[in-house]
């Protein structure tokens, strides 16, 4: 999730563009550059780290011209290192990308045959080389660019130029998003609306599959292929403050709502369809590494050691070999037993929690192989583990973290199939099966994203309860937790999550008629017992809210309220059933104007232990 914004007009383009970009600073902030285009030649800044070191890199050795591009990295494809930040640049053409070009490899050996040589390890700058290649077989820079996108498989969201066209500037899209702004003999191209919005309220919302080229005063749409299509502008009356969080009222909501994308873009480039297997390209372990490993101990704190307990259920259920879960503040104190066959992963959205990356440091230590599951590129936990899967959920703002969890159990499925297929646990067939079902999980999070409007209706009903109880069983038992989780961090509101079958042993004398108690009770090998527990509830005068299959009319004749969620493969009931708990903590804070993204105490990063 990269931030790319492109000017062309009558204005000077890196003043604007530098405005632009510190607007997407939200979508990654690894580094930046920004080129312009002035009298037939382009110079490029970049620089590593924050926008505030291209900001005065630009004070001092200031861009001219009237065309221009920048982008704000957050880093996929390659470290974050001047080298790997955009703009690229491939003989004449110039190129920004936000996306994941998923046969990125395949193209760079074709171009390298061809004579071309790279400077970065990013996936983006193969499509600087493929256009440069492609303009001396097409006639002109536009048709150079079309052939070029028509064979990049994955998402991106590009700015090019070229030196030879300096009048010029293209845009296109596919699976990342875009936005063009109309402005007064000059346009705006954006990732987002709040990038332009101090220039321009005329916005036209790119779709897939569409491309634009600016030239003389005029913008021209088209799709990729050449096709010319009519789009109209949309009037957009947003406040910045609401821009900033794409519409949504806070980065929480935003970023449930960005589950879906998140999830794809963990997946994608990373599904071997065929093998029944993934790629992970950070983890090259050969087979014979990972068949040795005897025992697995996954290390994390907070939300991500929610996660960490669904891996044990993932591992331990597919792959048979022993998984413990350990606390990060808790196992750098106890003496752990880890040897050279154990194998430690740590899991941590920041990669900087400071107990977390103790922890990591302790394992290895002792000599075990080791990999992080991180969301942020280079962090200090993914620089010092021997292998790293990253979850490219994009930066995380809310404190309460969401689109990162559901992220780290795709990584945790995915490292599954890894490790399933390398022990011969899973096979080929068992493998297609997994991978078929994880495709179909962006799409149902969008549908339970449809629950919002009732969610919010349930958390006017239960605002004010003092205590809430959330009991799963199995892998729903860490949801039950992370829910509760949730409520505690944003809501203030008292909340415990139980495995549902460990309730009778305590939690039950809790059960009054004012404590609302969440059941995690989807169809699946667990859900008759756990219709039993929520039973015992029922008849303790408790207030049932079910989160069940969608038309399990069981669930619905017992249960107060009831929340439906798409039921696909039990494996990944955990990532549906997340959606709805997330929405409904949301809302309650909301009811209760309490501090949604920023909770009292609570920090985003934990960097002291
Ligand atoms: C803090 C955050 C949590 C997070 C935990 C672990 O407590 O508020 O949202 O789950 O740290 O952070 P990490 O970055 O290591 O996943």
């Amino acid at each position: 999730m990269c931030g790319i914004v492109g000017y062309i007009g009558e204005q000077q383009a890196s003043p604007i563009i530098l405005e632009g970009l510190k607007k997407l600073e939200y979508r990654g902030y690894d580094s930046a550059g920004i080129a312009s285009l002035d009298n037939g030649s382009s110079v490029i800044r970049r620089s590593q780290g924050k926008l505030v070191n291209l900001e005065n890199i630009l004070r001092d050795q200031p861009l001219t011209g009237k065309v221009g591009i920048g982008h704000t990295r957050w880093a996929t494809h390659g470290k974050p290192s001047e080298i790997n930040a955009h703009p690229h640049k491939a003989g004449s053409i110039i190129i920004v990308h936000n996306g994941i070009i998923e046969n990125y490899l395949q193209l760079k050996d074709q171009l390298k045959q061809l004579g071309h040589t790279f400077k970065s390890e990013t996936d983006t700058e193969v499509i600087a080389h493929l256009i440069e290649e492609s303009l001396k077989t097409e006639a002109d820079f536009e048709q150079a660019v079309r052939t070029s996108l028509l064979q990049l498989r994955g998402a991106y969201a590009v700015c090019i130029l070229n030196d030879k066209e300096p009048g010029v500037l293209i845009a296109a899209k596919l699976g990342s998003p875009m936005v063009v702004g109309l402005g007064e003999k000059e346009f705006f191209v954006a990732s987002d609306i709040p990038a332009i919005l101090a220039y321009t309220r005329e916005m036209v919302f790119m779709e897939d599959g569409e491309f634009v080229i600016f030239r003389s005063g005029t913008a021209v749409f088209s799709t990729i292929a050449g096709n010319s299509i009519d789009k109209k502008a949309r009037h957009i009356d947003w406040s910045p403050m609401m821009a900033e969080k794409g519409g949504f009222r806070h980065f929480m909501l935003k970023e449930i709502h960005e589950q879906p994308r998140a999830v794809r873009d963990t997946i994608a480039g990373r599904l071997l369809e065929l093998d029944g297997d993934v790629y992970l390209e950070n983890l090259q372990f050969s087979d014979r590494q990972l068949a040795a490993v005897k025992r697995i101990i996954i290390i994390a704190c907070g939300t991500s050691w929610h996660a960490a307990l669904v891996g044990k259920f993932y591992i331990e259920g597919l792959c048979r070999i022993p998984v413990e879960v350990d606390i990060a503040s808790e196992f750098r104190y106890r003496n752990p037993v880890v040897d050279e066959n154990t194998l430690a992963i740590v899991i941590s959205q920041s990669g900087e929690t400071a107990d977390t990356l103790a922890a990591l440091r302790e394992a290895k230590s002792r000599g075990a192989l080791n990999i992080a599951i991180c969301n942020v590129v280079d962090s200090s936990i993914a620089r010092e583990s021997s292998g790293v899967i990253y979850t490219h959920a994009g930066p995380e703002i809310g404190v309460a973290s969401t689109k990162a969890f559901v992220t780290q159990l795709t990584a945790l499925y995915l490292f599954t199939i890894r490790l399933g297929r390398a022990n011969c646990t899973i096979d080929v067939l068992h493998g297609q099966r997994m991978i078929a079902a994880l495709k179909k999980i962006p799409g149902l999070i969008e549908e339970a994203l449809r629950l919002n409007d009732k969610v919010e209706k349930i958390a006017k009903k239960y605002m004010n309860a003092r205590d809430f109880l959330y009991l799963g069983r199995g892998k729903n038992f860490p949801i039950a937790l992370e829910g509760a989780l949730k409520l505690k961090e944003i809501s203030y509101i008292h909340a415990e999550g139980y495995p549902a079958g460990e309730m009778k042993h305590g939690p039950i004398a809790l059960i009054d008629e004012n404590v609302p108690v969440v059941v995690l009770v989807p169809k699946g090998n667990s859900y008759e017992k756990t219709i039993s527990n929520m039973e015992e509830v029922i008849t303790r005068g408790g207030r049932v809210i079910a989160v069940c299959s969608t038309g399990d009319e069981e669930v619905k004749k017992r249960a107060e309220t009831t929340i439906e969620i798409p039921n696909l493969d039990e494996d990944l009931d955990p990532l549906l059933l997340s959606v709805p708990l997330q929405l409904l903590s949301y809302h309650i804070s909301v009811l209760k104007g309490t501090d949604v993204d920023q909770p009292r105490n609570l920090a985003k990063s934990v960097t002291v232990e």
